[in-house]
């Protein structure tokens, strides 16, 4: 039988050298199972002469108790470092760079819509809409625009097939039906704006098939053309956050309107480029009057109880105007390169958080 100490020595070594704790416990067995090495040398106490059982036993005991601690130190550490393995296997790097997943931005006609709609709705406008393939009637006729007028053909609109007999449908030409939807629709006063889309077959730097206009129409009783000035002036200051616009009623013709007045805004050189406000000179934005009794009567309005005015504006050029875009044509282009420069954010709210007369 080897000497209780030989088996310290002996074991101790075989538990630093378990790797892990099925190797451990096999050598737990190995001394202190049933059958272990130390287990049998504790049993030869029974048989010796107290004596020798009195210097014996606490050597055995001690050898026993040795190797438990070996073990149960030896157990603890093997535990610990497979908890800490599993954390370091399972550990998710948060500083490791993610993907960047491409934004897209608000698109400038977009960015101006949502403006505009901010702007006329703190002068208590509605936003009112419809639809972009017309009818001959709500694109012309109500608007007092009679077949063969030469008005029609200063739209040079696109016609739309359908082999039938009668006027075709068109791709709207301008914003003004959604005024005569609106009027049919609704009972005054109506004070609504729509903004749209509009086609007419025409291109070059400034003109695109299809581009986007405002309408804004006002009925009720005793309107004027100062309320239509004002009107004007309100929401272009604010558009352009600048309290130097001036504006010029030109005399002109629309059918659908009398009088008509074509707007023009001052102008300003800042740096090379003409810039709105001020009075170096005058660009023309919009086409406005007083909306003709006949279109008010076409829609079943009295047009002695009810006047009002209307007007008409494109808004890829306020886009233009405002944010400084030379091209209309890049404007539908796609170029992701030019939506990155100029466009808006998506969290970006309107630029008039101060809104009209603040
Ligand atoms: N519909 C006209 C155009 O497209 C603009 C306009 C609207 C003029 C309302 C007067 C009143 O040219």
């Amino acid at each position: 039988m080897p000497a209780p100490d030989e088996l310290v020595t002996l074991y101790s070594d075989k538990v630093a050298k378990a790797g892990d704790l099925a190797a451990l416990d096999a050598v737990r067995v190995e001394a202190l199972g049933k059958q272990g090495e130390i287990t049998q040398l504790l049993k030869t106490l029974g048989k010796m002469d107290p004596d020798t059982r009195k210097a014996e036993g606490p050597k055995i005991q001690g050898a026993r108790m040795a190797v438990a601690d070996a073990i149960e130190a030896r157990k603890a550490a093997l535990e610990n470092e497979a908890l800490e393995a599993r954390l370091a296997s399972e550990k998710l790097d948060l500083s490791l760079p993610v993907d960047e997943t491409p934004l897209g931005s608000v698109h400038p006609v977009s960015q101006v819509m949502d403006e505009l709609s901010e702007i006329f709705a703190d002068m208590g406008f509605a936003v009112a809409e419809g639809p972009e393939i017309e009818d001959d009637w709500h694109n012309f006729e109500a608007l007092n625009i009679p077949e063969a007028h030469p008005a029609r053909a200063m739209q040079d609109t696109f016609y739309l097939a359908t082999g039938e007999e009668g006027a075709p449908p068109v791709l709207r030409t301008h914003t003004s039906p959604v005024q005569i939807r609106t009027m049919m629709r609704e009972q005054p006063p109506i004070r609504i704006i729509a903004p749209g889309r509009v086609y007419r077959s025409d291109s070059d730097a400034t003109h695109t098939p299809m581009f986007h206009q405002v309408e804004g129409l006002v009925i009720d009783r005793n309107i004027h053309m100062g309320h239509l000035k004002w009107t004007l002036e309100t929401f272009l200051k604010a558009f352009f956050e600048r309290d130097d616009i001036v504006l010029r009623l030109r005399p002109s013709y629309f059918p659908f309107t009398e009088p008509s007045a074509e707007v023009d805004v001052g102008w300003s050189q800042v740096k090379g480029r003409r810039v709105v406000g001020g009075s170096e000179g005058w660009m023309e934005v919009l086409g406005s009057g007083m909306v003709h009794p006949k279109v008010i009567a076409n829609c079943g309005l009295d047009p002695d109880v009810w006047q009002g005015f209307a007007f008409g504006c494109g808004i890829d050029r306020l886009a233009m105007l405002k944010y400084g875009m030379d091209d209309l044509r890049a404007f539908f282009d796609g170029d992701l390169r030019w939506l990155k420069h100029y466009g808006f954010g998506m969290l970006d709210t309107p630029t008039l958080s101060a809104g009209v007369g603040a």
